[in-house]
């Protein structure tokens, strides 16, 4: 398990009678650039948000950073960013109150909140909308937020998911080379989408999902060695 940040284990998810997840089992090396693809309804967010700790699952269990997320998904949280697929900014603030408010919750002091704020609002290109209320935002400057905030903490790990969905290739070709540079600096990133143009130009190693079962785990180099491209392997799993 030293090799990984991230380790699942078994993870089994119904509602009701419905399940969700199947026995999902797989791991993340330090520095990835995981990707998890699925077609809507697989099971995706479902799976994320486990690993936030915001859905409990029946059974199995994940480990981050060698923590057992039952147990110490306190000490999981300091290290851990996250991008949920549903908008959640506070509309009624600036973009620079929501990283302030949002530093709050780990307690990382003023001095330096202040500082790492202003230092993602340059990097994700918003400083000019620093006091521009989230209500006033684009789509997609509202997505990059969503991302700055996320990185508020400076996790090693961060879980997005399906950050550039509904985006103009503009916006999106923007965020990808965000995430590129994070990753080239050492962070280790899990992110979910369902375009596959985007997966290819990511992606080190992916899962995909169906039905809430893991059909495929690899590097995608691999994934896509036998003449299928990406899309026309999607496609398949899609009609099943
Ligand atoms: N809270 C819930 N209650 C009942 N069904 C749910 C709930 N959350 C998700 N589902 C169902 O689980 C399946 C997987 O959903 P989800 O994880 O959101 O898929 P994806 O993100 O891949 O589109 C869907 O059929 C969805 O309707
Ligand atoms: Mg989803």
């Amino acid at each position: 398990m030293k090799n990984y940040i991230l380790t699942v284990k078994g993870l089994t998810k119904n509602f009701g009678r419905f399940q969700a997840l199947s026995n999902v089992t797989f791991s993340i090396k330090y520095g990835d650039f995981f990707g998890l693809i699925g077609p809507n309804g697989a099971g995706k967010s479902t799976l994320l948000k486990i690993l936030y700790g915001i859905v409990i699952p029946d059974f199995g269990s994940t480990f981050i950073s060698g923590l057992d997320l039952k147990y110490d998904y306190k000490k999981i949280k300091y290290n851990l960013g996250i991008v949920p697929q549903d908008d959640n900014l506070d509309e009624d603030l600036s973009v620079y109150e929501n990283l302030l408010i949002y530093s709050m919750y780990f307690g990382i002091p003023r001095k330096e909140s202040i500082k790492k704020s202003t230092e993602l609002l340059k990097f994700f290109n918003l400083a000019d909308k620093k006091y521009s209320k989230v209500a006033a935002l684009s789509g997609g400057l509202r997505r990059r937020l969503m991302i700055a905030r996320a990185l508020i903490n400076n996790p090693s790990l961060i879980i997005l998911d399906e950050p550039t969905s509904g985006l103009d290739p503009e916006y999106r070709q923007n965020i990808w080379g965000r995430l590129k540079a994070l990753n080239e600096n050492g962070v280790t990133i899990l992110m979910s989408t369902h375009y596959m143009e985007e997966a290819e130009k990511l992606f080190k190693n992916m899962i995909i999902l169906n039905h809430g079962n893991i059909v495929m785990n690899g590097a995608i180099k691999d994934i896509t060695s036998n003449k299928k491209s990406l899309e026309e392997i999607f496609l398949d799993i899609a009609k099943n």
